[in-house]
This record gives C-alpha cells, structure tokens and sequence, in this order.
C-alpha cells in the first residue's frame, strides 16, 4: 500500500477486493453475528480514504449461483462497515452494471463505495478463462488501481481476486501482507515444539493438510466432528456421530504413520439429539452409547490438549472443537482456545469457524499471536499449494 500511495492517490480511483463473508444470525438474517472480517480490513480502507482516494470495494458473500439472491445482498455489509468507518457508505445495487457506474463516477475524494455481491455475476467464479476475463474487464473498468486485501479468498482463482490483477496497477493491501508473512513463519520456521490443533467436521476437508503437517509437527490434536472417523478407525464404536465411512481406511493409515503424534479425545459429550436442549453426558471415547452422538470433546480430552498444548513454542489451531453455537457442547472449544491464549510462544487461529469461535465465545483476542481471516485460504497456505490471488500479485 505504501507504493501505491507514493503514486499519489488523491481524487484517484482505487478498486479494493476484500473478503466481507461475515456470519449472519439464522434468526434474524439482516444481523451480523461476526464483524471481525469488516474490522480486519478497515486500516487499508482508512489509510486510502485519508489520503483522498475514491475507494471502490467489491466482495463476496456466501455462494449464491451467479445470479442477483436477495438472501445474499452486501446491503447490510454497507451499514455496518459505514459504522466502522465513521462515514455512511454508498451501495451500489450491481456490481459493473449502472448502479455501480454511477456511483463510481460520482464518487468523492475519500468517498467508499461498496458494490453489490460479486458471486451475482457468472463470470467472477467462472472456470471459462475468457468468461472470467470479460468481468474482470469490466470490474477493472471502475477504477485505476486495484488492492487486493482479501486474504480469505486468495485461494480463489476468480475475477476479482486473479483476473483483475493483471488489468490495472496492483498492490497488496496490508491484512494480505501480514497474513502471509505469519503463515509463512508458521510454515518455513516454527519453533518447536509444534502442536497443531484441528478440528471441524470433515476429515477429508483436512486430509490434505494433516498430510502436509504431520511430518512437522510434535503433536496434531483432532477434535471436532472429525475425531470420530478417527476413532472408529481405532476400532470403537461412535454411535451416531458424524462419520465419513470411506476416510475410515485412510485415519488408520495416518493413526499408524504418527507414532503417537495424533492425539485423539478421550471423553466426548454425547447427545440423544443435535440440539441445544438435548438430553447429553460426558462419556469415555471408546465407550459412545449406540443412540447417542457426540458434540463435543469432553473435560479430560480438554485437559490432556491444554497440557499438550501448554508444552508448545508454536501453536495452530483450525475448526471448533465441538458444536460451540449450542452452550452445551461449548465447553471443549472454550477450554482448548483458552489453554492456547495462556502458552509462552506463538499461536495462530487459522481463519473460518475458530476465529468465529474466538470472538462468540468472548475470549481474549489479545492472548492469541495472529487470527487469520481466512479458514481455506490459510489451510491452502499450510498444505504447500500455490494461492492465485498472491501469485497474481507477485507478477
Ligand atoms: C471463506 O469464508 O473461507 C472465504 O470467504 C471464501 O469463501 P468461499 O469458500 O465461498 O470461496
């Protein structure tokens, strides 16, 4: 950003792509449950508002199929972001067609504009390079230069994160700057010892990564949905806990290559059903009633992570532990997120649901080293693969 702003910004155009896929509430879908993504990317929208440019912002929301959704308009994203900035907002109610047009060519020095949500238009997540490139044509059409800040949709090779980049001058913006350069840390040179916690739903999701880690690491906690494939590759039974029958074969294959590295709960709370008011009970591991489903690790499966965990000089830690929106299976997230703010090193929160989880369960965000914006993007990092929209910015 200091380059750009060394080509003098002021009454310039300057398109911004950042990642504003906050969580709404199920319950009253116009309220933002997390606003920590709007937050992340407030110093580069302030820094070229003060220096007089005429910033023009564009991102994503949810996955709607190319076409205007209302259930996924950027509208209540331009109120709260206004509220953030101090200043109202203008919302274009397209994204390159004559709304944006002409709010773009009325806006004011240190004016921002937010356009509508670029997943309405085909050609931004297109596979068709000529499709992509028409709209990145037309994006890039809006402006001067182009900042890409959206750390959470680097993994992305879409319009507005690849294809524009090499249509106008392009920068990094700095949320961008510095997620990289922690991961990078954690990646090339984490002190050890280096204990990497996950979990989430899906071990496929992770498979790639646990890969990638597992000859790094001194430890890989597994918790969440995931630990029951885990499990039951250890020949218990998992009741009716999410399993993925077809990765069974491939968490024994990882159980015997860790040498005692993978660390799975020893206790879960077991539910008779996935709800907030469902009858439930700390159960050992091995020993999960064939009626009931785990949603959480249980308080001995937190303390044998806090002590792993407490042992660390570098922690990473994607995907909740358990359910932790429903109070009762809150309980592991709370306990192992809490025991990584305490270590005497340098943790990272890998982005998506456990920074989500940071900030819902009210934990302090101080105690942590680095929360990422991004949960795919910054996995993507960790396994090794090339990120489209840092290489579009590194040419
Ligand atoms: C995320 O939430 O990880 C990013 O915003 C990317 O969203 P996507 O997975 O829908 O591309």
């Amino acid at each position: 950003l200091d380059d750009l702003l060394g080509e003098g910004v002021s009454g310039r155009r300057v398109l911004v792509r950042a990642d504003l896929n906050v969580p709404f509430d199920k319950a009253d879908p116009s309220r933002i449950t997390d606003d920590g993504r709007i937050r992340a990317v407030l110093p580069t929208l302030i820094t070229l508002r003060d220096a007089g440019a005429r910033v023009i912002v564009c991102s994503h929301l949810g996955r709607p199929k190319g076409a205007p959704d209302p259930k996924y308009t950027l509208a209540p994203v331009a109120t709260r972001l206004g509220e953030l900035l101090g200043n109202p907002v203008v919302f274009a109610e397209d994204t390159v067609g004559p709304s944006a047009k002409a709010a773009a060519d009325a806006l004011l020095d240190g004016q921002v504009l937010l356009l509508e949500n670029l997943r309405f238009n085909a050609g931004e997540t297109s596979k068709d390079d000529a499709e992509r490139g028409a709209f990145a044509d037309e994006l890039a059409g809006l402006a001067e230069f182009y900042v890409d800040d959206a750390f959470g949709a680097v993994h992305r090779k879409h319009a507005s994160v690849y294809d524009v980049a090499a249509r106008l001058p392009h920068y990094a913006g700095g949320l961008v700057l510095t997620e990289v350069e922690v991961l990078r840390k954690v990646t090339e040179t984490p002190e050890q010892p280096y204990v990497v916690v996950l979990g989430g739903s899906k071990v496929s999701d992770k498979l790639a990564v646990i890969q990638a880690l597992l000859p790094k690491v001194d430890k890989l906690l597994v918790g969440g949905g995931m630990c029951f494939t885990f499990l039951k590759a250890q020949g218990h039974e998992v009741g009716k806990s999410l399993l993925e029958a077809e990765m069974i074969d491939t968490c024994a294959d990882l159980l015997s290559q860790a040498d005692g590295r993978i660390v799975l709960p020893v206790d879960v709370v077991a539910a008779d059903a996935f709800a907030a008011d469902a009858a439930h009970d700390v159960v050992a591991a091995d020993a999960i009633p064939a009626d009931r489903l785990g949603l959480d690790i249980g308080p001995a499966s937190v303390a044998l992570f806090a002590e792993a965990i407490g042992s660390a000089k570098t922690v990473f830690w994607n995907g909740p532990m358990g359910v932790f929106e429903l109070a009762p299976f809150a309980a592991g997230t709370r306990g192992v997120a809490e025991a990584i703010t305490k270590i005497d090193g340098f943790s990272v929160v890998g982005g998506g649901d456990s920074a989500a989880a940071v900030r819902t369960l009210g934990i302090d965000e101080s105690g942590f080293g680095h929360i990422s914006t991004g949960g795919g993007a910054s996995l993507e990092y960790l396994e090794g693969k090339s990120l489209p929209g840092v290489s579009a910015l590194e040419s």
